[in-house]
Order: C-alpha cells, then sequence, then structure tokens
C-alpha cells in the first residue's frame, strides 16, 4: 500500500506547497511513484502543476475532464450515490514520469461542513458513516491505479475537519515552517490540536458503524516525520541573523511544546529511527531551505523545481550564471536530502 504523507501546518504561505512538489519530483527521481493530491480548495498545487498561466486553459481542464479531481472523486460518499468511489485518473506531470497529480477543486470546501457533522460522531453518523474513511480510501484507489509507492497530500492552512480527517488518516506527516514570530505561534496550537485530533480519532475508529462502512476509518497511526524550515535570506551561506533567530525560536518550539505534547499521543517514530534518518531528536528538523531567490522565476518559467534548471533554462551568461548554477545545485543536495530523509523514516 502507498504511504500518504501530508504536510500540515495551519500557518499560511509556509512552503507546504511549494514542499509537497519538490519533494514528491525528488521522491520520483529516486525510483519511486507519486500521487500529489491537492487537498487544499484554492488549488495552488494544481495551478503550479498544470502549469496553465490563465484562467482559460485552467477551466478548460476543468470543463473537459470534470471527473479528473478530488472533489468529483468523493462525490459517490458525499453524494451518496450507488456507485462505489473508484481512482482518479491523474495528470502525469509533463517533464517528470512517474509523478502523477490528483487535481484539487475549490467545491471541495462544500464538503466540509457535512464531514464536521459526521465527525462530530453523533446520532447522525448513521447516515454519514461513510464519510470519514472517504479520503484515504479514495487516495488508496487512486495510488494503486498509478502504482504510486507515496501519495503526498498537500493540505490548506486550517484546523477544519477536511484537514482533521486528511491528518488523522496519514501515515506520516511533516511540518512545514517559515522562520518567523507566527510561525513559532503555529507550533503552539498545532501541539494543541494534534493531541485532541488523535484522540477524536482514536474514538472513531474504534466505531462499529465506522468499521463496517463501504470506507471504513482507518485506526490512526499517523507520525511525524520532522519540520521543515523554508524561506530564508542565507549570508554567506548561513541564515542571516534575524531569521536565525527564528530558526532558533522554532527550534526551541518544537522541542519544549511539540514533541512532549505529541509524544503522549503516540505520534513520533522511536527517537532511534530519527537518530538512523541522521534527524535531530531535539529539532526534528528534516531540511533548511534557503530563498530560491533568482531561481524563483527561472523555475515557473519552466514549470519544473528549481533543482532541475539547465544551463539551457537560465537566460544569464559567464559569473551569474555559474551563480545561479552553485545555488541550483545546492538545492538538489537539499532536496535529496529531504527525501532520503523522507524515504528511510517512512520504511
Ligand atoms: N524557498 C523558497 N524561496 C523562495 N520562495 C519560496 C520558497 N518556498 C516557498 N516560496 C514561495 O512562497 C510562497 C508561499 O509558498 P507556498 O505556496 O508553498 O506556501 P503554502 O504553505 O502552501 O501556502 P498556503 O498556506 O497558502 O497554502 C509561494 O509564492 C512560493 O513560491
Ligand atoms: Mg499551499
Amino acid at each position: 500500500m502507498a504511504k500518504r504523507i501530508a504536510l500540515f501546518n495551519h500557518k499560511g504561505g509556509v512552503s507546504k506547497t511549494t514542499t509537497a512538489f519538490n519533494l514528491g519530483w525528488k521522491l520520483t527521481e529516486l525510483g519511486h511513484r507519486v500521487v500529489l493530491v491537492d487537498t487544499d480548495p484554492q488549488c495552488n498545487l494544481t495551478g503550479l502543476v498544470l502549469g496553465y498561466r490563465g484562467a482559460t486553459e485552467l477551466e478548460s481542464f476543468y470543463g473537459d475532464h470534470p471527473d479528473r479531481n478530488i472533489f468529483a472523486g468523493l462525490v459517490p460518499a458525499f453524494e451518496s450515490r450507488p456507485a462505489p468511489i473508484t481512482a482518479v485518473e491523474c495528470v502525469e506531470v509533463a517533464q517528470r514520469p512517474g509523478l502523477f497529480l490528483l487535481p484539487g477543486s475549490i467545491q471541495l470546501s462544500e464538503y466540509e461542513t457535512t464531514l464536521g457533522i459526521a465527525q462530530e460522531l453523533t446520532g447522525s453518523i448513521q447516515a454519514l458513516q461513510n464519510l470519514p474513511g472517504a479520503m484515504p480510501f479514495l487516495f488508496d484507489m487512486t495510488a494503486e491505479a498509478h502504482e504510486a509507492d507515496y501519495v503526498i497530500i498537500d493540505m490548506s492552512p486550517g484546523l477544519g475537519p477536511i484537514n482533521q480527517n486528511l491528518l488523522t488518516t496519514s501515515h506520516y506527516f511533516i511540518v512545514p515552517t517559515a522562520p518567523d514570530f507566527f510561525s513559532v505561534m503555529a507550533i503552539d496550537s498545532v501541539s494543541r490540536i494534534l493531541p485532541k485530533w488523535q484522540k477524536w480519532a482514536e474514538q472513531a475508529s474504534s466505531m462499529d458503524i465506522l468499521k463496517d462502512a463501504s470506507y471504513p476509518f482507518p485506526a490512526p497511526a499517523t507520525k511525524l516525520l520532522g519540520t521543515v524550515v523554508q524561506n530564508y535570506r542565507p549570508r554567506r551561506g548561513r541564515p542571516a541573523s534575524s531569521f536565525q533567530h527564528w530558526i532558533d525560536e522554532l527550534a526551541q518550539a518544537v522541542e519544549t511544546i511539540l514533541i512532549p505534547a505529541i509524544d503522549g499521543a503516540g505520534m513520533l517514530l522511536p527517537g532511534a529511527e530519527y537518530e538512523k534518518a541522521g534527524v535531530s531528536l531535539s529539532s526534528l528538523n528534516l531540511v533548511q531551505i534557503p530563498d530560491f531567490n533568482s531561481l524563483v522565476a527561472v523555475s515557473q518559467e519552466h514549470q519544473k523545481p528549481v533543482f532541475t534548471l539547465e544551463p539551457s533554462d537560465i537566460d544569464h551568461k559567464g559569473t551569474v550564471l555559474e551563480q545561479m548554477l552553485d545555488n541550483r545545485d545546492q538545492f538538489n543536495g537539499l532536496f535529496e536530502d529531504l527525501a532520503t530523509k523522507v524515504i528511510q523514516l517512512s520504511t
């Protein structure tokens, strides 16, 4: 069965989507098949992967392929259709064989309220018993159809019922962060919410009605792989001091607040596993990724990650080109390191 890895932080703009895309790409470079799932109704990952530039082109994708998105895939469960959930035909990423996208849908938000009611686990669960297990079921079917080893789940920023479901039904999760004040604050609330969600999932998975559903709610077993610190501005290869301050604060919050909170909820791997993968037990940091700077524009233009850019993609010469290629190699090393740790920790 494919491993489902969720990228979760309710704080917005901390590189969840960027990390999902780059990690997924790197995993395929290392020989794995990957389905990226866009569960954010804002559909940023879908926009990134499809590389469509105008609204009309995106519109024609959804118009021409109304069944090829997450919302459409869930319709059988949420609209109580007699036909069962089946795999969604993903979009293969143009320049990356083995990397697929299960596109997002703005309509997914329509299911937030219904799923929320189901997840209250009160009287109405009778009629809604097929909802809590629907998303992991859909991802499994879709991964199987594409022979994927990994499902990378890009989540929206928020603490709603859909995210509660996605997080508790994943096998692993990663917390992307940015080195700033609000990211440190966010670690605080993530630490409070995760144990609550875990407790809820334990209760849900123990209920016969959810065990006997067409799409049974899986027993929660999600584990934190680690954090990613992204988008800081380096000075001579090291984070600038104002960023270093927030990186240290983040590490401190993870060590003193997050780790104790989720350890109690059974959401950590055994310490030896982190050590074996070269992940510090105190910060659980997987990687620190600097600002892509001038490579961002080139990567967007060519619709591929910064670490895959070729000299012919870059419209510069001489030392500027050399500097950019040096940076590319640095990012390549960092994402390879991240993907290698993810593989090791999830094996
Ligand atoms: N290392 C980086 N260097 C430069 N820009 C970056 C880097 N990482 C992310 N970005 C940019 O930062 C912005 C936010 O990143 P991204 O969309 O991945 O965050 P997110 O957590 O998914 O946001 P949201 O919560 O809105 O879904 C994007 O414009 C992205 O291109
Ligand atoms: Mg995003």
